[in-house]
């Protein structure tokens, strides 16, 4: 999309890691692009992910090329810190903001530039949630194989 189209067109905006990803992901996904016409995807990077605490497993260039094939998503960018959003919704003229709702309230303060929504989450799914079953399997097979000895 040129410049001058982009100036016409209703622009979204998200953020998320997107690790593993998932039906949850895909359905944010479809649900932000039909607030607008272009959706910008902000992916944290994998340092960004180890500054908050979080190990994604999938590398940041991988979890890229997923969220840039899904039809929804126009644009993918890097999120390296908590306090590039204002200077995004800025630069790339963003009308909504749109995050999952296990973010309610967080991001009120942006209404200020632009329009914030909190989409409900896809029940029952999350990457945290396979991680943590992928963790209790290991920790049988371990148990297992001692007892095996
Ligand atoms: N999301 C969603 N429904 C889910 C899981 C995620 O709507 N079941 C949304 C989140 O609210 C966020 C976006 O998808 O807006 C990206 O989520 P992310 O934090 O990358 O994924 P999670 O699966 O929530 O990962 P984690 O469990 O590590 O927080």
């Amino acid at each position: 999309m040129d410049k001058n189209n982009l100036n016409k067109k209703k622009i979204v905006l998200t953020y998320g890691t997107f690790d593993m990803f998932h039906i949850g992901h895909l359905n944010l996904l479809k649900r932000a692009k039909s607030y607008g016409d272009y959706l910008i995807v902000g992916i944290s990077t994998d340092e960004f992910n180890k500054k908050k605490g979080k190990n994604s497993i999938i590398p940041f260039n991988e979890r890229k090329k997923i969220v840039e094939s899904i039809k929804y998503v126009d644009k993918v960018i890097e999120e390296k810190e908590w306090e590039q959003k204002i200077k995004d919704i800025i630069k790339y003229k963003v009308d909504y903001f749109v995050m999952g709702d296990d973010w309610k309230g967080k991001f009120d303060e942006l209404n200020k530039f632009c329009k914030v929504i909190y989409l409900p989450r896809t029940e029952g799914i999350s990457t945290t949630s396979f991680k943590k079953s992928a963790k209790t399997l290991l920790a049988f097979l371990e148990q297992l194989i001692k007892e095996l000895k």
